[in-house]
């Protein structure tokens, strides 16, 4: 079985992010790595550039996202945070079925600032880095995390330890994490950036033997140009869970 270690034996090895073929790629960019103003440049220039039907992860459909959300029990004042939420149409549709402590978090301004005029203080919002351990601090644990092609960014082990560790501190005891990324075996790049591809076992080395799988499978991603990006969804269940009678099943 491949693990993490393996993968960055490979990536440092490799100076560049090892794309070979260019059409795995979501965009024309060359690939390098970003941080810090930089990097917040570089999302806001991406949702600058293009309307938000024609990013290169666009979703219409959330048929993979509430197959694992379905499977999540809710109580009333439960919330959910949307990782790198971007300008989703998930928090509207969380609307619409009734949650109502809904966060979302991203680097960019441009999309933050472009989902508040869609819901202005329907929901609440955090402009910042989710590596930066002081990001969520306001924020309450959650009873679920939910990231949608935000961790494959994170190509440095020490970056992944970062956002490992800052969602073990705020996904409650009994609470759910929502993982899809790019798989091990799809795309090089998203955005012009090196990513790091999943397996539902590299997600679980991760998260460690507190988390349990739940459900996970694989799912092909139509981008709006017409090319398929293979995702690997997954949903684990924090351990040590208090049961309660007073589960209320919004989704
Ligand atoms: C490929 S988009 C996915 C957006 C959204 N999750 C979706 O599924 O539509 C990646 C998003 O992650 C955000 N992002 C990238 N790096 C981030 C970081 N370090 N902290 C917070 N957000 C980040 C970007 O601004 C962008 O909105």
């Amino acid at each position: 079985m491949i693990t993490s270690r393996d993968l960055n034996k490979k990536m440092e090895e490799n100076s560049s992010c090892g794309i070979e073929d260019p059409s795995k790629s979501c965009c024309n960019c060359s690939p390098k790595e970003a941080k810090g103003e930089e990097l917040k440049s570089h999302w806001d220039t991406a949702y600058q550039k293009k309307p938000e039907n024609q990013l290169g992860w666009f979703e219409q459909d959330f048929a993979p996202t509430l197959r694992l959300l379905d499977q999540c029990e809710f109580h009333p004042n439960d919330s959910i945070l949307l990782v790198g939420s971007g300008v989703s149409r998930l928090p509207d549709l969380l609307l619409k079925k009734g949650l109502s402590e809904i966060y979302v978090t991203d680097i960019s301004e441009i999309a933050i600032n472009e989902v508040k005029a869609r819901l202005g203080n329907q929901i609440q919002y955090k402009l910042g880095d989710i590596l930066d351990e002081k990001m969520l601090e306001e924020i309450p644990s959650v009873q679920v995390w939910f990231d949608r092609a935000v961790l494959h960014f994170f190509t440095d082990e020490k970056d992944r330890e970062v956002y490992f560790r800052q969602l073990k501190q705020k996904v409650k005891s009994g609470g759910y994490v929502i993982l899809a990324e790019f798989h091990l075996d799809g795309a090089k790049k998203c955005s012009g950036l090196p990513v790091f591809g999943y397996t539902e076992a590299l997600y679980q080395e991760q998260l460690g033997d507190e988390f349990k799988l739940l459900d996970s499978f694989d799912f092909d991603y139509i981008m709006p140009s017409g090319e398929k990006r293979p995702y690997v969804y997954a949903l684990y269940q924090r351990k040590n869970s208090g049961s309660s009678d007073s589960t209320l099943d919004i989704l």
